[in-house]
């Protein structure tokens, strides 16, 4: 365990994370918050069904309050966020919540442009974080959590051959009702995902 203290010590995270020739991730930097707010009030009316925090986001004030908290998880090394390009263009967020050194375990959180759904922008931006994860950080454990009925959502990591846990019971306060959650999570030595079209 020590070995791993001194590891991440001299670590640090990069600024982008190439995909593939259509997907890029870009961390979050000083200033971004105008181009999330923008692409997040867009998209109120849809992310809202999912995310907690999309009602308490008013203004790029509100965002700026995300990104500082994202710069200040960069500093501390607790993981960080980033912003998906789709063909150079803004299309949603992925990160860590948290590096979880002592157990060397992460949770990734997610949330893509309503128009960009369906192309598989978010597996591959998901696939690219996994690895990263378990082959560059040395981490060994990352988890998915999805509403139960986030149907899209839970496709996701059982795309990437995630293992379905669990459900947590009421784990989550959504618009005015408690959700539960699934659980999915991705081992270092967990066997390779199927490859094909539609699983990576
Ligand atoms: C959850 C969310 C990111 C899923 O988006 P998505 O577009 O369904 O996921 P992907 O970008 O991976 O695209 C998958 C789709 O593209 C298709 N696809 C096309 N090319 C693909 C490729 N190269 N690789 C994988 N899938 C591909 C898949 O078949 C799938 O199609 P389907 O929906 O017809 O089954 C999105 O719905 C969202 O942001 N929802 C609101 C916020 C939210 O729920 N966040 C998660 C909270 S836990």
């Amino acid at each position: 365990m020590a070995d791993q203290t001194a590891a991440r010590v001299t670590l640090r995270y990069p600024d982008r994370i190439p995909v593939d020739d259509e997907v890029e991730l870009r961390l979050v930097a000083e200033g971004d918050e105008v181009e999330i707010f923008r692409f997040t009030d867009a998209n109120r009316a849809y992310l809202r069904q999912w995310l907690p925090w999309v009602d308490a986001t008013l203004s790029a004030v509100d965002t700026r309050g995300f990104v500082e908290r994202s710069l200040e998880q960069v500093r501390v090394l607790d993981g960080f966020q980033t912003r998906i390009l789709y063909r150079g263009e803004f299309a949603g967020m992925i990160g860590y919540l948290y590096h979880d050194w002592k157990n060397l375990r992460t949770e990734m959180g997610y949330w893509l442009r309503e128009d960009l759904q369906g192309r598989g922008v978010m597996t591959r931006a998901a696939k690219a974080l996994t690895d990263f994860a378990l082959a560059n950080l040395g981490l060994n454990r990352v988890e998915i959590r999805a509403a139960t009925d986030n149907r899209r959502s839970r496709a996701v990591p059982e795309r990437l051959g995630f293992v379905q846990e669990g459900v947590l019971r009421e784990a989550a306060w959504l618009n005015d009702r408690f959700i539960d959650l699934v659980v999915y999570a991705r081992l270092r030595d967990d066997p390779a995902p199927p490859t094909g079209p539609r699983s990576l």
